[in-house]
């Protein structure tokens, strides 16, 4: 048994495999294109395990899918891969276009070509699970209930809409032409091996370097935080347990604005880390230009996966952060690579 996860060197792709290998037996194919957010390095613990096989290619490279999926039969693929930073859509949203809609498209084509493939019973229990966002229900006022797998798609980002379009192209493959699929739609994630350019990194890396953490506008937006462990539970009782063609919306049920955030990272620095000088790192908090668009709330109702699948979240933004912090302190040299882009040579010594 074998699963294939695309997107596998990136954030969550890469902490889902190797949460996978602490719990499962089923090898795995990890299956990314090593863009900019890819990093190799994430996996280096997999890098002699016999049960882990890496294959660097695009999504949307059919012959390339086409024969991966040949040669190893898989019995599930969970599709993480795609490009996922929203200032980066809205400078330069060609490669969003390119990976989050065609990409998705041209997966799902060689997906459903190697699933009508497949006997009786393989048939039956295949799955495509499709990773996507909370983004992609828009903007919520501070007195709107939060989302529910109900709420109409209202996506304002060129990322959020790229989602939406994925989310509504996996649906189209589902129901004209019965692909066993199933969507999360998650809130933020953060933890290990989440690449700087998204908040909690980011600020966590600028305080030790006593440089600005950057937040936008007024610094009120609100966004619900879970931690990356948390999900990649939510995701693999999904691929067990979930039901075919449906949605599942997952939260960490914790709303904060981003000066919360903010603030209890220079808090747990303060504590694990103080400055030389013993002032908070809160002093080096400044105001920025905003988003352009920026969406002001998200909040997610997960009472469907709760209720259905009877999964909970088991970290508190407290407790999670302190391990997310812990991680980045203990891993300068990872940091040191992503900054310098080095961890881009490892990857040709190891892989390539
Ligand atoms: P990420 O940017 O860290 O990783 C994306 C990975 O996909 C990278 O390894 C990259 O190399 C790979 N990739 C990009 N284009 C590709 C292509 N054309 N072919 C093959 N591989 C390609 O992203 P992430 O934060 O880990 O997010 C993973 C998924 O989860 C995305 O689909 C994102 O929309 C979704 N999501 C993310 C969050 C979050 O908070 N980070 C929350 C909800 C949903
Ligand atoms: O909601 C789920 C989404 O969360 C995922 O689908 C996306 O892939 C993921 O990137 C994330 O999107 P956000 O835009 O919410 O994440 P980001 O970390 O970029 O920003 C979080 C909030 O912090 C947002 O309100 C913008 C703000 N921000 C971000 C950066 C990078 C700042 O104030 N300053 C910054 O420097």
């Amino acid at each position: 048994m074998t699963i294939l996860v695309t997107g596998a060197a990136g954030f969550i792709g890469s902490n889902f495999v190797l949460n996978w290998f602490d719990k499962e037996k089923e090898d795995v194919i990890s299956f990314d294109n090593l863009t900019y957010a890819g990093n190799l390095d994430n996996l280096s613990s997999l890098l002699k395990n016999n049960r882990h096989y890496f294959v660097k290619g695009d999504i949307g490279n059919s012959e390339l899918i086409s024969s991966t999926l040949q040669k190893y039969q898989p019995t599930a693929i969970i599709n993480f891969a795609a490009e996922s930073h929203v200032d980066k859509s809205i400078s330069a949203p060609d490669t969003f276009i390119k990976t989050n809609i065609l990409g998705t498209y041209k997966l799902l084509k060689s997906t459903l070509s190697y699933w009508g493939t497949l006997k009786e019973k393989q048939k039956k229990d295949f799955r495509f699970i499709h990773i996507s966002t909370d983004e992609v229900y828009g903007d919520l006022d501070k007195n709107n209930s939060p989302f529910t797998e109900e709420n109409r798609y209202i996506p304002n980002s060129p990322y959020s809409a790229s989602k939406a379009a994925s989310d509504h192209l996996v649906r189209a493959w589902h129901q004209t032409y019965n692909l066993p699929v199933i969507t999360t739609n998650c809130s933020n994630n953060y933890g290990s091996f989440q690449f700087p350019e998204k908040l909690i990194p980011l600020c966590i890396i600028n305080a030790i370097n006593e440089k600005p953490l950057p937040l936008y506008g007024d610094g009120k937006q609100i966004r619900d935080w879970l931690y990356v462990d948390d999900h990649c539970e939510a995701i693999r009782l999904i691929l067990k347990k979930g039901a075919i063609g449906e949605t599942y919306n997952i939260g960490g049920n914790t709303e904060k604005t981003n000066i919360q955030v903010a603030l209890l990272i220079c808090k747990v620095l303060d504590n694990l880390q103080p400055r030389s000088d013993k002032i908070s790192y809160d002093q080096q908090i400044s105001f920025v230009k905003d988003r352009q668009g920026h969406d002001r709330r998200y909040a997610i109702d997960s009472s469907k996966i709760q209720k259905e699948l009877g999964w909970h979240p088991k970290e508190t933004f407290e407790s999670g952060m302190v391990k997310t912090i812990e991680w980045y302190l203990d891993h300068e040299e990872w940091v040191k690579n992503i900054i310098s882009g080095d961890y881009k040579k490892w990857i040709d010594n190891h892989y390539l």
